[in-house]
């Protein structure tokens, strides 16, 4: 039994808001540093009171419709996401009530941008254990929330939006192997140092980063995870048709490649749309690949992510 992607949807609130855009809104930075150093070109940002659960509804509802799956047939949510609506309920929990279902099993999962491949690993092994057949797997951000606009090297690089899968249970083939890993040691090169006590933050609520320390961390272990999966379902790397990885900036995705043995025809980009979405941006890039054609039923998928905890994962499929 494998669990197999039968829809993919996806969401990005408002108008692109370009580079030039944020100069003008104040920003101390210019198009040209800003493409050079991440390949970001536009991302988008949501309105005051635009959540993350709605976001994350509005690619469900174009997962399940281009999975031709009714939201009162799943029975397993799965919600990643580093920008809830709550401290709780979960953004799943909210999601369901949105979708019209009752009943499945409902909970989010926090890897920052690994959330997605992380969740979708999670969900493969509920399918294929057999105790669930049907299960929505969203990344769904709003990380213009936590974003310091007064620190230039961060809040260009991020932007928010939501992606979502609809898995089933087949016996054709759909995921062939998952791997994740995090190591908590390097927790402070990427983090919101903050929380809620008492009515009041404690720490800090905004997005801080070693951007380079997270540069040399990222191209390593996803090259390794990825070839890990590879190892697990016995292909080549070679075999894989399209590298859909986390679209965090164009230079960890291209050193990613060159490590693999890829040429980047065969990779998905499109962090240049929507810069750095965290957990939504591997089915962002993976919706887009799919709406314009390039991918195909039967071809072979590697997922990869990597975030804050520092976490990592991938996933190869057959589409
Ligand atoms: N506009 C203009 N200038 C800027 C900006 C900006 N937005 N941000 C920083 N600068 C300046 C700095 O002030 C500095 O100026 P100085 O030399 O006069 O002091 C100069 O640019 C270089 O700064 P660095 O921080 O050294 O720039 P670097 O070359 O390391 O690039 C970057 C920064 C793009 C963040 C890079 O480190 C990177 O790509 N890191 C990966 C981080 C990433 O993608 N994180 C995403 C989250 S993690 C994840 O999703 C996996």
């Amino acid at each position: 039994m494998y669990a197999r992607i039968a829809g993919v949807g996806s969401f990005l609130p408002g108008q692109p808001v370009s580079n030039e855009d944020l100069v003008r809104r104040g920003v101390d930075t210019n198009d040209d540093w800003i493409i050079t150093r991440t390949g970001i070109r536009a991302r988008h940002l949501a309105d005051e009171g635009c959540t993350s659960s709605y976001l994350g509804y509005e690619a469900a509802k174009r997962a399940l419709d281009s999975a031709d799956v009714e939201a009162a047939d799943l029975d397993l949510i799965i919600v990643a996401t580093s920008t809830p609506d709550f401290i709780f309920p979960s953004t799943a929990c909210l999601i369901q009530e949105k979708l019209g279902n009752r009943g499945a099993m409902a909970f989010d999962i926090q890897a920052v941008c690994s959330g997605f491949v992380y969740a979708l690993g999670v969900a493969d092994k509920f399918i294929r254990s057999g105790s669930h057949r049907k299960a929505l797997v969203i990344g769904a951000e709003v990380f213009s929330r936590i974003l310091d606009w007064e620190d230039r090297a961060t809040c260009v690089l991020f932007g928010d939006g939501a992606g979502a899968v609809v898995l089933e249970a087949s016996e054709r083939p759909g995921i062939l192997a998952t791997a994740a890993h995090a190591d908590g040691s390097y927790n402070r090169i990427l983090s919101v140092p903050g929380s809620v006590c008492g009515g009041k933050v404690i720490g800090d609520p905004f997005l801080r980063m070693d951007g380079q320390a997270v540069f040399k961390f990222a191209v390593k272990v996803l090259s390794e995870v990825a070839t890990e999966c590879c190892a697990i379902a016995e292909i080549a790397s070679s075999k894989i048709d399209w590298l859909i990885p986390h679209q965090a900036n164009i230079r960890i995705i291209e050193s990613t490649a060159k490590k693999l043995g890829l040429v980047m025809d065969k990779v998905v980009v499109t962090v240049e749309k929507h810069g750095n979405t965290s957990a939504a941006s591997i089915p962002l890039a993976l919706d887009a690949a799919i709406q314009d054609g390039r991918l195909q039923r039967g071809q072979k998928i590697m997922l990869e992510g990597v975030g804050g905890g520092f976490t990592w994962g991938a996933v190869l499929a057959e589409y």
